[in-house]
């Protein structure tokens, strides 16, 4: 017995060992789940083939679906003891250790739905105290356990079981179950069910059956089910079926005996005998609520409605997405006309008339002459029928219609005025050939599809309008901004806009996108620098690709994308190039005029053309002289000139002829002409030189010219009479001749004193005089008035 103990002992110590190292081993090789956030962990799609590590000892919720997990071990879940929901549908997922969930006894939810267990155990669960949602559908098990499955799960509210192999239901496989709240069973395949197994828990609020084959096969099976579940206090969902012959409705009769009040059918198929036969079986029941949702209604035969069910207290029809196949091909849903005549509440929200034959008159009548039959209709899809008017009176009542699907009909025009429910947001009317919209749209839309039509122009106002979709048609100018206040898309494509600018976009206040993309666009420079501006800084984005956006013109650029075009600065900047070289040549114009009025330079070439004149007439001989002095004066000095120089001169004996400006010069002649001219005809030249003279632009002129002539001849012509001291520095250096002359030159100053006149006189008529004087007529000018 020793040796056996050792040996025991020893054994035990191995495994112990070998199990610690597996643990170990498992621990290091665990994955870790990098999708946590505070107690949350969402591993969900990660590629996991085993449980992760947990990141602490607080995750409350583990998210382990749509991964490879296989086998869930038994230390598993030992580091997440505060788990509270753990999901874990959709793995590959064979094997449960008996002790897995054991450390679990915080668990709420469990989804173990779409794995491969073949077989449930009761050890799993017998520590979840605190479960309330468990999921086991679409697993490989026939049958819930060896029994008393969930008998641990003492406040189980929802349970979801069975898949296309369960094949039988026990009375002991529901033991315990005693708040059970709701109920989804799979029994697709379901073969056998033992009376009573779900009575043990009624009433159950919400039960949904998905019985495919037991209603086509084995009515009596699903009428035992019904007769355990139907309940006055029990919503009834039959999902997941094909309902095709009456026959198969038989079991519903145990729902009317046991006073269901409310029938729902989802995601089934039903003919309308089938439909009808229900209905019948239903008939004065206590059935309040009836509902099809995702339903498709088919047309197997129409029976005659012998007798029309009588539903008193039916107070709710709800049709949610109900597709009826072949609409127009049989009168759809006069069958339900008792039936509606008595509900209290019909809710349809949606209907889709779409790819019908409905024309105006059929439509009118569908729509009860628009008195309001429908008024709970919220969207209303009549696309692609053959209308051909659009009867908004007809709507006109309905005041919960959002939506309006007009798409696909042939309208080519629209009345001027219509008369909508204030609460439609959408309308569609694309491709219905319309020329020209009128203020018959909606002002409170919101959305309004227009395009594939044959518009020009679009102008209505819509002051509520956040997309606007346009293209194709043949629109030629962005509408105006201002009238879509709230404009945030615009869809505008394939039309005839040739251009538009920033500014156009700058009038819509909140537009967001733009899709504009067509081939007429004209290149210009501004359209170019829009397509090739930075967007990413601007308010509004282009919804489209840039590469739709194709030129028509320039020529040059005919077919390129206008993101891609590049004009020259010329191109685009042509009255700026212009001016710019306009005012340039204008500037250089002023300013050679400005110099030349500031260098005297017209006077100077003038003069110079006259000198050069004067220099190829033959010069005049002393006997062809008409004077013997040109008096050049400043006019201040006239006084001086008239009072002493002439008399004094003219009168001498023998007279000397002088040449005055105001007195010989020939009136209209050009003033250096006649300046020229008096010094050529003069024996000398006579400067008067005061103050006044340095000042005087005029007699500049003569100086000018009579340096030149001293230049050209060098010769003593010139005869200086100063009437004042002149400081010579006040002399203008221009005149650096008339400064070099009187300081190499002797000049006569006018005396102070009266004694030495005789003297002043006697030399200036020596320096004047000519050898032989003959007559001049140069005073034959004497008379005439300056
Ligand atoms: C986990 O993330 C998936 C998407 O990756 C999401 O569908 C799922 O609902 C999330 N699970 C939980 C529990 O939030
Ligand atoms: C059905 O529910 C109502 C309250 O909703 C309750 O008063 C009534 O007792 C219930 N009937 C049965 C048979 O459980
Ligand atoms: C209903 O019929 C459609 C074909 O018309 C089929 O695809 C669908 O699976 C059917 N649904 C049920 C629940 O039988
Ligand atoms: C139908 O309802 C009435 C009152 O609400 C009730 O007296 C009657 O028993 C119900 N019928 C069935 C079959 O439960
Ligand atoms: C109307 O039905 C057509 C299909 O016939 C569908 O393309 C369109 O989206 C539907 N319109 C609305 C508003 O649901
Ligand atoms: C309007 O109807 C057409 C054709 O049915 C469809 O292609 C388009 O998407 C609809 N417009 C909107 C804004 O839904």
């Amino acid at each position: 017995t020793k040796l056996c103990w050792e040996t025991y002992f020893l054994i035990l110590t191995f495994l112990t060992f070998v199990d610690l190292l597996m643990h170990q081993s498992f621990s290091l090789s665990r994955p870790q789940c990098h999708r946590c956030e505070q107690t949350a962990c969402n591993c969900s799609r990660q590629n996991l083939g085993t449980v992760p590590t947990a990141p602490s000892m607080l995750i409350a919720e583990l998210d382990l679906s749509f991964n490879t997990l296989q086998t869930i071990m038994n230390n598993d879940f030992v580091a997440f003891a505060s788990l509270q929901t753990l999901i874990m549908n959709n793995n590959r997922i064979q094997k449960i250790q008996e002790q897995a969930f054991v450390p679990l006894t915080n668990l709420e939810k469990l989804d173990l739905s779409f794995n491969r267990l073949d077989t449930l155990s009761a050890g799993w669960f017998k520590n979840l105290f605190s479960l309330q949602h468990l999921n086991l559908l679409g697993n490989k098990y026939k049958m819930l356990g060896q029994g008393n499955l969930f008998q641990p799960l003492k406040r189980l509210k929802t349970l979801h079981f069975g898949g296309p192999d369960l094949h039988s239901i026990r009375k002991s496989d529901f033991s315990g179950l005693g708040r059970l709240e709701k109920v989804v069973l799979d029994g697709r395949n379901l073969q056998v069910y033992a009376e009573g197994s779900l009575r043990q828990i009624e009433p159950i609020k919400y039960v949904t059956l998905g019985l495919n084959g037991p209603f086509l096969r084995n009515q009596a099976l699903v009428g035992a089910i019904l007769s355990d579940v139907a309940h006055p206090n029990t919503t009834l969902t039959f999902a997941d079926t094909w309902f095709s012959a009456k026959y198969q409705m038989f079991p519903f009769k145990v729902t009317r005996d046991r006073g269901t009040t409310s029938v729902i059918f989802k995601n089934v198929n039903m003919t309308i005998p089938a439909c009808m036969e229900f209905l019948n079986l239903l008939s004065d029941s206590n059935l309040t609520m009836f509902a099809l949702e995702d339903t498709q209604l088919i047309l197997s035969s129409v029976g005659d409605i012998a007798y029309p069910p009588h539903m008193d207290r039916l107070e709710a029809v709800v049709f949610k997405n109900v597709e009826v196949p072949r609409f127009y091909s049989f009168p759809a849903l006069f069958f339900l006309q008792p039936l509606l005549n008595v509900v209290r509440r019909v809710s349809l929200e949606y209907m889709d008339v779409s790819d019908n034959l409905f024309s105006d008159l059929a439509l009118t009548q569908m729509m009860c002459d628009g008195k309001g039959g429908l008024w709970s209709l919220q969207t209303f899809n009549i696309s692609r029928n053959y209308l051909h008017s659009i009867s908004s009176q007809l709507f006109t009542k309905l005041d919960k219609l959002k939506n309006i699907d007009m798409s696909g009909n042939v309208f080519r025009s629209m009345p001027e005025t219509c008369y909508w429910p204030p609460s439609l947001q959408f309308l569609n009317l694309s491709s219905t050939h319309l020329a020209k919209v009128t203020t018959c749209l909606p002002v409170s839309l919101h959305i309004l599809d227009l395009s594939d039509n044959d518009l020009t122009v679009f102008n209505i106002e819509l002051p509520f309008l956040t997309e606007l979709y346009i293209s194709g048609n043949k629109i030629s100018s962005l509408p105006d901004g201002g009238l879509y206040p709230c404009l945030v898309f615009l869809s505008i494509q394939n039309n005839d806009l040739q251009t538009f600018s920033s500014n156009n976009l700058n009038g819509y206040n909140n537009l967001k996108s733009l899709e504009a993309g067509s081939d007429t666009y004209v290149c210009s420079c501004g359209f170019v620098a829009l397509m090739t501006s930075d967007w990413t800084n601007h308010r509004i984005t282009f919804g489209d690709e840039f590469k739709s956006y194709i030129c028509a013109s320039p020529d040059a650029v005919r077919g390129e994308s206008a993101a891609d075009v590049r004009l020259s600065v010329f191109e685009c900047h042509t009255a700026l190039a212009f001016s710019v070289l306009c005012s340039g040549i204008l500037l250089v114009f002023l300013l050679i005029a400005g110099l030349c009025h500031k260098f005297s330079v017209v006077w100077y070439m003038k003069m110079t053309w006259a000198w050069l004149r004067a220099k190829r007439k033959p010069k005049l001989r002393k006997g062809e002289l008409e004077y013997d002095a040109f008096v050049s004066y400043s006019e201040m000095d006239s006084g001086w000139v008239e009072a002493h120089l002439v008399p004094e001169l003219e009168q001498a004996e023998p007279p000397l002829r002088l040449c005055l400006h105001k007195r010989d010069f020939v009136p209209g002649g050009w003033i250096l002409d006649n300046i020229i001219d008096a010094i050529e005809k003069s024996h000398r030249t006579l400067f008067v030189l005061s103050q006044h003279f340095v000042r005087s632009e005029w007699c500049k002129y003569e100086l000018d010219y009579t340096h030149f002539r001293l230049f050209d001849q060098n010769d003593d012509t010139v005869v200086l009479i100063l009437l004042e001291p002149i400081d010579k520095e006040t002399i203008p250096k221009k005149f650096c001749k008339l400064r070099r002359v009187m300081n190499s030159r002797t000049y006569l100053e006018w005396p102070d004193d009266d004694g030495l006149m005789p003297r002043f006189w006697q030399s200036l008529r020596t320096a004047i005089k000519r050898p032989d004087t003959d007559d001049g007529n140069c005073l034959q000018f004497d008379n005439v008035d300056f």
